[in-house]
């Protein structure tokens, strides 16, 4: 989602604002701009392709500066088209005065626009952005760091802002409500920027701006004012932030790529667990989850299914009660809080609006214990929470989640296994085993890959479908959504899952001889149930496929394709039969030719509500 990068220098910036927005590209964008003090006026280029394009388009005009801002956007407010692209200008473009780049979304635009429409401001795009643009040029007084703090309290909703002035040509300001915000210390040269990744090979001095900050950026001082506007001191952090993607290697995409790593990432994640410690999940760990007696977890997508396996986990395992609550919607609706849960979130970027916004609200409710599982150790999630177990997935490029996935499956397991002990519902023989289940864990998984020419051989079916079912029972009924997920995300295929034991409750009128029905059928308690369900699927002429155990003792026949696990992994069952789902969404987004890692209107990191 939207990305800023900013700098005030006494060298030409473009390399390092192109270098910051190819960093923040992960994200997901549909247009993007850089806008520069040059010779004592604000230029700017914008493109609705990719940065790599505005990169040649501004060494054709040669755009060169020491102060400015660029921007990727991804659209909320106004189609993905040039002028709506950051940076905006105000007044307007010929003698802009203000330069604004802007991630979030203004609640109050509507309000704001008629009223600066009304003072003789012309909009000249439809996003919300433009208005605190012309909102900073009508409050401008010769300051402006003290305008942008005047500008923001006029401000509902959320916002990272980065700005520059043509009257102050050596000065960027910055502020941030609700959307994540960095600045970058340098010699002489400061910046600020999404995330201290953009600014990775051009400082490692970060300092995390908090909420309602307000930061002036010059040559050589940075100042910083809290939300009442008093000075406020932020730590500096060296954050070594991983230098971006690696390269694509033999893959032909970076979802494919990570699909692979699993077995490795996995491994890197339990990397140093040699026995189950709370101290794992940070100091004190031990002490807060003794005195909880229920855990809620909030999180969105993929974070949101590794969740609701968990639940089977830690309620199965740990006899702990779990409730899993979908970010967007636990943030606003009326629950009833206790204190002795354990609020736990989960999210691959550790930036996702939701997610941020229900850990607070449940820290509002007076809910303190709260744990991540997150992949981005320096995140705004990670620095929220008490407790937090980094997942080691590494910077994950596909939009579609595939190893922070099943990274986040491990640490929760672990997480299971942890609260078991600590409740006296883990010997040491189960102990042992389950960790000798775990370690065992990439090999195994690297058993699945090796399905993968099985899967080709499917995908070229599933290419031709516009509808698809996933069944799933017990744990695996959140790995049937997930897999539904993955293939409606990429491929866009419609798809959706259903506990198999559900079906005859409605969908089964869906299936008739042109719908796919993938079956996840591992061989456990509910094996027979499950293969009464899929009886019911071919008696309408349904075609299934199965993913099943090698001993579950399910056969191909007519209209039942049924491709063999390599084992029955129990209880960590899930994480072998999502690889088969990542794999097929996969493939068959390959045969029917989409951009896979970047599939339309998705973005990476969703940091806007
Ligand atoms: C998964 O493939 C997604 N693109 C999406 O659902 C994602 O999991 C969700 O937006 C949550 O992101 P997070 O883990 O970074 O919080």
């Amino acid at each position: 989602m939207c990305g800023i990068v900013g700098a005030v220098a006494q060298r030409n910036i473009t390399p390092i604002l192109v270098e910051g927005l190819k960093r923040l590209e992960y994200r997901g964008y549909d247009s993007c701009g850089v806008a520069l003090h040059v010779n004592g006026k604000l230029e700017r280029s914008r493109s609705t392709s990719r940065v790599a394009d505005l990169e040649k388009q501004l060494a054709e005009v040669g755009l060169d500066g020491f102060t400015g801002i660029a921007h990727t956007r991804w659209a909320t407010h106004g189609a993905p088209a040039s002028h709506n692209a950051h940076p905006h200008f105000s007044p307007n473009s010929d003698n802009a005065r203000i330069a604004l780049v802007h991630n979030g979304i203004i609640e109050n635009h509507d309000e704001l626009r008629a009223e600066l429409t009304a003072l003789g401001y012309v909009f000249q795009s439809q996003t919300d952005t433009e208005v605190i643009a012309h909102l900073v040029d009508h409050m401008y007084q010769g300051d402006l760091f003290d305008t942008v703090q005047q500008a923001v309290k006029r401000l509902h909703g959320a916002y990272a802002i980065a700005v520059f002035c043509r009257e102050e040509p050596h000065r960027v300001v910055a502020a941030r409500q609700g959307s994540p915000l960095i600045v970058g210390l340098g010699q002489g040269e400061n910046f600020v920027a999404s995330d201290a990744m953009a600014l990775a090979g051009t400082t490692d001095q970060i300092i995390y701006l908090e909420e309602g900050d307000v930061v002036d950026l010059q040559l050589g001082r940075t100042w910083i004012v809290d939300v009442n506007g008093r000075p406020a001191e932020r730590a500096v952090k060296t954050v070594h932030a991983h230098t971006g993607a690696a390269e694509l290697g033999p893959y032909r995409h970076y979802m494919q790529k990570e699909i692979f790593e699993q077995p490795r990432v996995i491994g890197d994640t339990l990397e140093g667990v040699t026995g189950v410690m709370p101290e794992l999940f940070g100091d004190g760990a031990y002490q807060v989850f003794k005195q909880i007696d229920k855990v809620l977890i909030l999180a969105c997508g993929t974070s949101y299914y590794s969740g609701l396996t968990a639940k089977y986990w830690i309620e199965s395992i740990a006899k702990v009660p779990v409730n899993v609550e979908i970010a967007s919607e636990y943030r606003y609706r009326d629950s009833v809080p206790d204190p002795k849960t354990l609020v736990v979130t989960i999210s691959q970027s550790g930036e996702t609006a939701d997610t941020l916004a229900a850990l607070k609200h449940a820290r509002s409710l007076g809910m303190e214990h709260t744990l991540t599982i997150c992949n981005v150790a320096t995140s705004a999630m990670v620095r929220e929470c008490k407790l937090a177990y980094i997942t080691r997935a590494g910077v994950e490029v596909g939009v579609a989640s595939t190893k922070a996935f099943t990274t986040q499956l491990a640490a929760l397991f672990l997480l299971t296994l942890t609260l078991a002990q600590v409740n006296g519902r883990l010997t040491d023989e189960e102990e042992s085993n389950h960790l000798k289940a775990m370690r065992h864990l990439p090999s195994a998984i690297t058993a699945v890959l090796a399905l993968e020419p099985q899967i080709i051989a499917w995908a070229d079916d599933f290419a031709r479908k516009e509808n698809a079912l996933f069944l799933g029972r017990g744990m695996h009924y959140p790995i049937a959504l997930e897999g539904a997920l993955k293939l409606k995300e990429i491929s866009y295929i419609h798809a959706e899952a259903y506990p198999a034991g559900e079906l005859k409750h409605g969908p089964l009128a869906l299936v008739t001889e042109e719908m796919p029905v993938v079956t996840i059928a591992p061989n456990d308690t509910l094996i027979e149930k499950l293969k009464s369900n899929m009886q019911e699927v071919r008696a309408r002429g349904g075609q299934l496929y199965v993913f099943a155990d090698a001993d579950s003792r399910i056969t191909s026949g007519d209209g039942v394709h049924v491709i063999r696990m390599p084992e029955n992994y129990g209880q960590l069952s899930p994480i072998l039969h999502v690889v088969s789902l990542q794999l097929l969404a996969y493939h068959s987004a390959l045969a029917r030719g989409t951009d896979v890692d970047k599939p339309r209107n998705l973005a990476k990191s969703v940091t806007v509500e």
